[in-house]
């Protein structure tokens, strides 16, 4: 088994999680009062002179749930690349409500000020509780390992019952995150950066290789972030988008193709041309 040393140093290379919470100055300088909380305006992203993304152009409003959906290869994932800092884009600008401009920011700035992602594989620490799990990524600065020793306040602990409860966790809490199902990992992860008070949340492909009812129980999960948390989904399983769409874009080869709601976008010629004909 794998050390908590080497399993820190595992989550910490892969860079899924800064451990810091959002700062309080960041946050109250996310001014949504025009509007949206993410402006994404001709981005663009080439690849060795491949366009990944063409002047994309996405805006998501405070507390919506947005699903993207598109072909392989459309430039999904560098969208959420992009956003959260991991790609810099070549041209074009992405702001979080009026005032920050995320270009200017880093990866780690992003994520701890508000802008969570959760990868597709979850990353956990399988030795620990589901617990632990959490109180870890509440932990308020850099010393992780400090957490585990040390009360929780009372904010943090009620933070996390209440995450407990949204992901469906409350009676697993004690149990090794290892011995979890799959679908209970996903959730975990999700409940992972929950705790941190995330404003925007990105998901990618959430439901892949879950069963019909952890895909069912993962619709309601994302909903019901949905107001509290702005969330944008990327999801394959046209199914599972039906049942949680909102709004849905339609990225095709780096530009948004469409958008509207699931009936809109599903009639929408271009669409099934490209997409849901295949
Ligand atoms: N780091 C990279 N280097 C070169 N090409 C990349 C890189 N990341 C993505 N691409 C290319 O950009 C395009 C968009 O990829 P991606 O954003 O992963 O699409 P999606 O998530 O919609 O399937 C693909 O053709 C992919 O091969
Ligand atoms: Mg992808």
């Amino acid at each position: 088994m794998k050390s908590i040393e080497q399993l820190r140093e595992t989550w910490r290379r892969d860079q899924v999680f800064d451990f810091v919470q959002p700062t309080p100055a960041f946050d109250k300088a996310i001014d949504t009062s025009h509007g949206p909380i993410l402006y994404v305006e001709d981005v663009s992203v080439s690849f060795d002179g491949f366009k990944a993304l063409n002047n994309l152009n996405l805006y998501i409003d405070d507390g919506e749930l947005r699903c993207i959906i598109g072909p392989n290869g459309a430039g999904k994932t560098t969208m959420m690349d992009v956003i959260t800092g991991k790609t810099k884009p070549d041209t074009g600008s992405i702001w979080f409500g009026q005032r920050i401009d995320l270009l200017k920011r880093a990866e780690h700035e992003i994520a701890r000020g508000g802008i969570g992602r959760k990868f597709q594989k979850p990353t956990i620490f399988e030795a620990l509780s589901v617990f632990e799990n959490l109180e870890l990524a509440t932990a308020s600065n850099k010393k992780v390992w400090y957490t585990l020793n040390h009360d929780l306040s009372g904010e943090q602990r009620d933070r996390i019952d209440e995450v407990l409860q949204q992901i469906g966790l409350t009676e697993h809490y004690q149990q090794e995150a290892g011995a979890l199902s799959h679908g209970q990992k996903q959730w975990l992860e999700i409940g992972m950066l929950l705790v941190q008070n995330p404003r925007v949340l990105l998901v990618d492909e959430p439901v892949a290789g879950m069963t019909g009812e952890e895909v069912e129980h993962t619709a309601q999960l994302l909903t019901s972030l949905a107001g509290r948390h702005s969330v944008i989904v990327v999801e394959h399983d046209m199914a599972f988008v039906r049942s949680i769409a909102r709004k849905v874009t339609v990225l095709h080869q780096g530009s948004v193709l469409a958008e509207g709601s699931m009936d809109q976008v599903q009639n929408d010629p271009r669409v099934i041309e490209v997409y849901l004909g295949e």
